[in-house]
């Protein structure tokens, strides 16, 4: 049995965010920005635009690649740390949306590696035979959580969605189409290095904790950065190392769009040229759950994908939660 990506899909919202905006809202620069992080500019949503509208739209394009309709799906999982609401998950939402009324859904919150989490999971149920057809999003809108007056972290952030249509192939074949292998790990020892402090249960929003600005994105960045190239490094290799492929066999590298830097550090380190790390960083910054399933879609769009190419996506985020998924498109 193969764990098949059949199709894919992104959304990205309409209104951009440049960084000559950004100079007029903090004490900043566009030669800092893009020297620091690549990013040029990211897109945001709209006033009544929510998480669910971007997931869906993205669904939308990847059930009609995948010539699937909701009512075929088995069960929708959504990564994402901005869900519409905290009850129901946004991938009830969803389900609702698509009419996917067949399915089960659920939510999984792991930040940044988030995507690679559903996909992870979607394998599994279908290599266990439970479920035939998985929708996984990663989908954020990080601009209602970001600190507009925090110019270490506003200029980083953007909102998107990505979503796979994953197939169980009983067909399946030495050699053919499928996730070969992936990799998750966490450390909560390090919670607070990105966080949002307030708003959960253990510290309800209030008058004062919102005054204090509690309720946005914080991040120690310089020490996120340094522990992110380290465990990406290591989740890909292990990865790899799962399915007996070396660094050289890489078609492409699709990792988390969160700093060109911590990018080219994670490439330098696996050995993997730069005219195979897709990169779209410029665009839209880091949308978290989302990044890597829209590169994804971006890259197989553009037609860069071939088949029997090994696709390696990689992902680090809050928590701290990081992971790697190996493709064979
Ligand atoms: O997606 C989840 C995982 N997240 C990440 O992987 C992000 C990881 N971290 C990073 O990408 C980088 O650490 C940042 C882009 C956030 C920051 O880059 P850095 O090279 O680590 O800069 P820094 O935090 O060490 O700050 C250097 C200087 C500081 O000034 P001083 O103290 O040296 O005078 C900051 O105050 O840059 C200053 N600074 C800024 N200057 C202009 C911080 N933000 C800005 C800004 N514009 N927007």
């Amino acid at each position: 049995m193969n764990a098949v990506i059949r199709g894919t899909g992104g959304y990205a919202p309409e209104k951009v965010l440049t960084n000559a905006d950004f100079e007029k809202m903090v004490e900043t620069s566009d030669e800092w920005i893009v020297s620091r992080t690549g990013i040029k500019e990211r897109r945001v949503v709209s006033n009544g635009e929510t998480n669910s509208d971007l997931c869906y739209k993205a669904a939308q394009r990847a059930l009609e690649m995948a010539n699937i309709s909701p009512e075929d799906l088995d069960m929708i999982i959504v990564g994402t740390v901005t869900p519409d609401y905290f009850l129901p998950s946004t991938a009830a939402v969803v389900q609702e949306k698509l009419g996917a009324f067949n399915s089960a859904a659920f939510d999984v919150a792991a930040a940044c590696a988030g995507f690679l989490h559903g996909l992870s999971i979607a394998r599994g149920f279908i290599l266990n035979g439970n479920v035939k057809r998985v929708l996984v999003i990663g989908s954020e809108v990080l601009s209602r959580i970001t600190d507009y007056t925090d110019r270490s972290t506003c200029v980083l952030f953007g909102d998107g969605a990505g979503a796979v249509v994953v197939e169980a192939d009983e067909n399946g074949v030495e050699g053919g189409s499928g996730v070969l292998s992936s990799y998750l790990k966490a450390d909560g020892s390090k919670t607070e290095l990105l966080w949002i402090p307030i708003g959960g249960s253990k510290d309800p929003i209030t008058q004062q904790n919102v005054d204090a600005r509690g309720r946005y994105i914080m991040m120690s960045g310089n020490e996120i950065y340094k522990l992110a190239v380290r465990a990406m490094c290591d989740a890909a290799q292990k990865t790899l190392d799962q399915a007996g492929i070396g660094t050289d066999e890489i078609s492409w590298l699709i990792p988390h769009q969160a700093n060109i830097r911590i990018i080219e550090g994670v490439a330098k380190r696996l050995k993997i040229q730069d005219e195979k790390v897709y990169l779209n960083i410029e665009k839209y910054g880091n949308t978290s759950a989302a990044s890597v399933p829209i590169a994804l879609d971006e890259a197989n769009r553009r037609g860069m994908l071939k088949k029997g190419d090994y696709i390696l996506m990689v992902a680090f985020g809050g928590g701290l939660t990081w992971g790697a998924s190996l493709v064979r498109w």
